[in-house]
């Protein structure tokens, strides 16, 4: 159900509409939608455009993949996310390309890659709910992720649905007020604390 954000300012309806959902209508993404949604955590930027980011999917009722991933969530993410039309895990190389050299930006570079992600999506009318309840570790053993790559974040995408069709606390939580701190606590005129005007 659409939630929008009540903004003190203007921003484009793309990102006043996005938010993310638990609820999930019974409805696969079309391939060409997904490439596109792809398409988009790719054309990032990056770090020396290392593009240090690296998806593992899985479609619901197409192979194990998906139920592999969701068995990685925490159980209160599996309740939701189970419905959801994919489950990602998004991995980070934590080295640049060379494999040797760390790469301090790879949590950076790849948020940003889901962030471009995400409003692909949104534009395609696809929610996406990232998460980081999960076990990483179980994520690096169920889907063969090689060493120097660490699963960052977990990531549920599909139509949004009624919060009515959720559990009771679930359905709550959909329906709540979204909330932000205002740019005063974060947005600083040229030394910390002393808010922008
Ligand atoms: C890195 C990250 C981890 C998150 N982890 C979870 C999670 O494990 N379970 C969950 O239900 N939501 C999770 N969320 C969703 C946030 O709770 C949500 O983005 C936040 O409350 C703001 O709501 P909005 O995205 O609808 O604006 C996560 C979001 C991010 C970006």
């Amino acid at each position: 159900m659409p939630n929008p954000a009540k903004t003190d300012f203007e921003i484009h309806p793309l990102l006043k509409n996005r938010y993310s959902p638990r609820a999930f209508l019974d409805k696969p993404i079309e391939s060409a939608v997904l490439r596109r949604i792809f398409e988009a955590a790719r054309w990032s930027a990056s770090c020396r455009n290392d593009q240090e980011w690296f998806y593992v999917a899985g479609i619901r009722n197409q192979g194990p993949a998906f139920e592999r991933i969701c068995s990685v969530l925490t159980p209160k993410n599996q309740e939701w996310a189970a419905h959801a039309a994919i489950l990602a895990i998004l991995c980070g190389r934590v080295t640049f390309a060379d494999g040797t050299t760390p790469n301090k930006w790879h949590a950076y570079d790849c948020g940003q890659s889901a962030a471009h992600l995400t409003f692909q999506a949104a534009a395609e009318g696809v929610s996406v709910h990232q998460m980081g309840g999960f076990d990483a570790q179980k994520a690096i053993a169920e889907l063969s992720v090689p060493g120097g790559f660490l699963p960052l974040a977990a990531i549920a995408m599909g139509y949004a649905g009624d919060p009515a069709s959720l559990p009771e606390q679930l359905s709550k939580w959909e329906v709540a007020p979204r909330t932000r701190r205002p740019q005063a606590e974060f947005v600083f005129d040229g030394a910390w604390g002393k808010a922008l005007e």
